[in-house]
């Protein structure tokens, strides 16, 4: 945490509250109200958190308006074109880019620990075939602390770090158990030969009647998309899991919690829902109707796969998913796909709009990720479990960071009470 170098002073009725100010590394400065409510009697209103830090961090940076992104300090695009995702999970892990050496006792651990419980597969039998995989991968997520109690301990590093490993390993043994169960199919074993990703698109899509070669360039979108979902700062569903971690809640029931809310229409979910709004346009000539529907307040529609309460300026990401959805397209033979020539028209009209332009509404991740997962043979429903996936290894960054600091207190918001004051109960007989 750095030093207090200059205060804030707050003057409202009789007093004048000196608050300590703190310069970050790079972003916005902080106002410290810790002791505003001993001091003044009054709290802070912030309901959507919208100009709240509720911490400090050295991991991810978005700067909205530039629309950067920088784990660790290294920017996404360059990440995402030269890294791969395991060893961004090493950097946002531990912090720096690993060695050689390090890179590959830290991808031998991982492999190691991709299958589950061979008693967990009864668990997944107790979910209707027709569940969604996201209620299946928040359930089986929970349900690891009752599997794995060797590492539930949050006061012991080594259990922290054994619980971090398994769960970055085994979420996508989960994620395709998850698909598979849905379509009543076998489960697939993950093979210690295949690197993180083809290992999920094998377990996902492979079947025990035939082999399965894994496409080296799916693998290498599929390893991108793992990477350009895998940490985001203090969005929703990071501070979920802080939340709960703040509890000395477990870190399986913790991420379970993240997942729940990942799954939001307005997080995680907006992949999905994004992809079923461009089949329901359907064509080019349908686009302005729905940017009508977007722009009336009436309407409770929003484009979805728009927006973004940090980034003012295109996410980083889209742009990245932008050129690997026409590279994944092309290669699959479904360049001209209709869905995606929506898309480019439906962005093209809306950044045309001013609407959109004054708002600062720009396509974020979820607007062409979804494009890419459907041309690679994933279900809709698969989108949100794959995004759960890619960013467990952040909201496991977030929390091994949260959870290792001396200072650490439960999280207790306040409020602004509205409601009736102290009043007597009035017997049945007197309403
Ligand atoms: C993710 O936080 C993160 O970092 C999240 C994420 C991550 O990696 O963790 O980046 C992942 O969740 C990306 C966002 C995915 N969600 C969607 O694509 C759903 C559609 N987008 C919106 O619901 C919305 O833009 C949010 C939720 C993303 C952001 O909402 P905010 O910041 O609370 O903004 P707002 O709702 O106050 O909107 C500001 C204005 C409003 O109009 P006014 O009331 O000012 O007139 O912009 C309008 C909104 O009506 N608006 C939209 C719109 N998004 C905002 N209008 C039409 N379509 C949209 N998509």
């Amino acid at each position: 945490m750095p030093e207090s170098t200059k205060t804030a002073t707050l003057t409202f009725d009789d007093k004048s509250i000196e608050l300590p100010m703190y310069a970050p590394t790079v972003g916005p400065e902080v106002i410290d109200i810790r002791k505003l409510y001993a001091e003044g009697k009054v709290f802070t209103y912030d309901p959507g958190f919208t100009s709240t830090a509720a911490c400090d961090s050295t991991i991810t940076f978005i700067d909205g308006g530039k629309g950067e992104l920088l784990h660790r300090g290294y920017p996404i695009d360059q990440l995402a074109e030269k890294s791969h995702y395991l060893e961004v999970c090493y950097l946002l892990l531990y912090g720096e880019l690993p060695s050689a050496t390090a890179l590959e006792e830290f991808e031998t651990t991982i492999t190691r620990h991709t299958m589950l419980h061979e008693q967990m597969m009864n668990f997944f039998r107790g979910f209707r075939r027709d569940a969604h995989p996201m209620a299946v991968m928040t359930g089986v997520v929970g349900a690891m602390s009752a599997f794995y109690h060797d590492s539930t301990d949050i006061a012991d590093p080594r259990q922290r770090e054994i619980a971090s490993h398994r769960l970055i390993a085994k979420m996508p043994t989960i994620a395709a158990m998850a698909y598979k169960y849905t379509i009543g199919q076998p489960f697939v074993y993950p093979r210690n030969d295949l690197d993180y990703s083809s290992n999920f698109l094998r377990m996902c899509f492979a079947v025990p009647a035939e082999d399965y070669e894994v496409n080296p360039i799916l693998s290498r979108a599929m390893d991108r998309i793992f990477t350009l979902h895998a940490d985001h700062e203090q969005n929703a569903s990071t501070s979920t899991v802080r939340l709960a971690s703040s509890s000395g809640a477990n870190p399986f029931a913790c991420i379970a919690a993240g997942i729940a809310c990942l799954w939001g229409p307005a997080h995680g979910g907006a992949n999905q829902a994004c992809l079923e709004m461009l089949k329901e346009i359907g064509s080019v000539e349908r686009i302005p109707e729905y940017i009508a529907r977007a722009k009336d307040k009436d309407d409770p529609f929003r484009l979805m796969g728009f927006g973004h309460r940090v980034y003012k300026n295109f996410d980083p990401r889209a742009k990245v998913m932008k050129q690997s959805a026409d590279e994944v397209l092309d290669l699959l033979g479904v360049e001209n796909n209709p869905i995606l020539q929506v898309a480019k028209e439906l962005e093209k009209a809306a950044l045309e709009d001013p609407y959109f332009a004054d708002k600062k509404l720009f396509p974020n991740v979820d607007f062409y990720s979804g494009i890419i997962l459907e041309a690679m043979g994933f279900p809709t429903s698969m989108f949100t479990p794959i995004f759960a996936l890619s960013r467990t290894v952040g909201w496991i960054s977030q929390w091994k960071e949260m959870i290792s600091d001396p200072g650490m207190k439960i999280g207790r918001p306040r409020q602004l009470y509205c409601g009736e004051t102290l009043r007597d109960y009035v017997d049945i007989e007197q309403r």
